[in-house]
C-alpha cells in the first residue's frame, strides 16, 4: 500500500491505460483524507478533467447540495473519488480494462482513508465494489458489512438529473447513509 503523496505522485504519472493521453488533468479526489464515509463515483466529467476535483461539475454540485442540506460537508464529513481517474471521451462509461487498471488506486485511497462507510454512486462504482452480481435498480439502498465496512449504493447524481422521477428514492438513500453515519459516530 502507498502513501498519500506516492499514491497521488502514481496517479498523476500514469498511463498505465489509454486515457492517460487525452486527460486534461488527473483527478485524483477531495474532501476530509481522515472521513468516515468515502463517496465513490464513475470517472470526471469535462469539469473535473479541466479543474482535477471531483464532482464540480453539475451533478457533484447536485450531490454537493443535497448532502449539505444533510450537514454533511465535503471537508469535514466526507471523502469523495471515483473509479476511474482520468475523463473518457464524451463521458462514455470506463472499459472494463480501464476500470480494472485504476480499481488498485481506489482500493488504495480507502485503505488509507479508512472509512466506516463506503458508498458506490451509480452502476459503474458497484459493479466494481459491490459486484457484477448487484442491480442497481433493485439493490439502491441495501447494506452490507464486508471486511469492517458498511458498503452501500445509490442512484448517481447525473441519472438523477436526467430522470428526477428518482429523486425521492436518491434522498431517502442520503438520508440513510447519513443515520448510519449518526449511529457509528455516537
Ligand atoms: N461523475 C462522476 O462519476 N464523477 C465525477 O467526478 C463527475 C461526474
Amino acid at each position: 500500500m502507498l502513501k498519500w503523496k506516492e499514491l497521488y505522485d502514481e496517479c498523476v504519472n500514469c498511463h498505465k491505460c489509454a486515457l492517460g493521453n487525452t486527460r486534461i488533468n488527473m483527478v485524483f479526489g477531495d474532501g476530509n483524507s481522515k472521513a468516515d464515509i468515502i463517496f465513490i463515483g464513475e470517472a470526471p466529467g469535462a469539469d473535473e478533467d479541466r479543474t482535477g476535483i471531483p464532482f464540480v461539475g453539475r451533478a457533484g454540485q447536485f450531490l454537493t447540495k443535497y448532502l449539505e442540506e444533510l450537514n454533511l460537508y465535503r471537508n469535514k464529513d466526507y471523502y469523495i473519488c471515483n473509479i476511474c481517474k482520468c475523463r473518457p471521451e464524451k463521458n462514455r462509461t470506463p472499459y472494463e480494462e480501464e476500470a480494472k487498471t485504476c480499481l488498485q488506486y481506489v482500493r488504495n485511497q480507502v485503505a488509507l482513508v479508512k472509512p466506516k462507510i463506503i458508498v458506490c454512486l451509480g452502476a459503474t462504482a458497484m459493479r466494481y465494489i459491490l459486484g457484477t452480481d448487484w442491480r442497481i435498480t433493485r439493490d439502491r439502498g441495501k447494506w452490507v458489512e464486508r471486511k469492517g465496512f458498511y458498503m452501500t449504493t445509490t442512484f448517481h447524481p447525473s441519472a438523477i438529473l436526467r430522470d428526477p422521477n428518482k429523486n425521492q428514492l436518491f434522498l431517502e438513500d442520503l438520508k440513510a447513509i447519513n443515520k448510519k453515519y449518526k449511529e457509528i459516530s455516537a
